[in-house]
């Protein structure tokens, strides 16, 4: 059996905001200002008790969105993010179980690396579209240009510590198909509700991919 295939699933989706839920109808504002900004994907982390009710809520009303889980730390969590509706399926890091689970049960999924090894784990699994995190803590930008030449058959998503302006940088690097961040949905923005705000974050970021 082969891993489902999370790049093609993400195709043309660069940026894949990072987004922990206050809240049901904040997840639905947020999720519709992205869209309405020119985002397509949005990774909602499971770091809070309302994060499936959000997923599930995401799926089912903001129909421009490629709704995934993030901070996935375990199969019951993985199940239990596709059963809302999560399309893709994202780690910090990666388990042996994770890797393996994720192509048994027909699920797209990111796997996190930091590493050489870990990249081989996620690739002797079938996985070929990567999450690369803590990114900015482990100089991902040059990682990710070395990992070129071993590595020629995966492409990347960096995230941690990314922002516009960092994006722009690794947007230039061919093998990274899409990067994540916290920075289109600053906190004082969901405090405030300014979802205009989020909206022109999105459309500011969704410019970047395009550029
Ligand atoms: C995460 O999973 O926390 C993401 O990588 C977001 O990182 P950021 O908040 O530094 O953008």
């Amino acid at each position: 059996m082969s891993a489902v295939d999370a790049r093609a699933l993400l195709h043309g989706q660069r940026i894949v905001p990072v987004y922990t839920p206050g809240s049901v109808d904040e997840a639905l504002a947020v999720a519709r200002a992205l869209n309405a900004g020119g985002i397509g994907a949005i990774e909602v982390t499971l770091r809070t008790p309302v994060a499936m009710e959000a997923i599930a809520a995401i799926a089912r009303d903001v129909p421009g969105m490629h709704v995934g889980a993030g901070t996935v730390l375990d199969i019951e969590q993985m199940q239990g993010a596709k059963d809302a509706g999560a399309t893709f399926i994202v780690s910090p890091g990666s388990s042996r179980e994770l890797l393996y689970a994720a192509v048994e049960r027909r699920i797209a999924y990111l796997p996190g690396v930091a590493t050489g090894s870990e990249v081989m784990a996620a690739l002797a699994a079938g996985h070929r579209l990567l999450k690369v995190f803590p990114a900015e803590a482990i100089n991902a930008l040059e990682l990710i240009a070395a990992w070129r030449g071993p590595f020629a058959q995966v492409s990347f998503c960096p995230t941690g510590g990314i922002d516009a302006v960092r994006a722009r940088d690794y947007l230039r690097l061919p093998n990274v198909a899409c990067l994540g961040g916290s920075w289109l949905t600053p906190s004082d923005a969901l405090r405030a509700g300014d979802w205009p705000r989020i909206e022109a974050l999105a459309r500011e970021a969704a410019a970047l991919a395009t550029d």
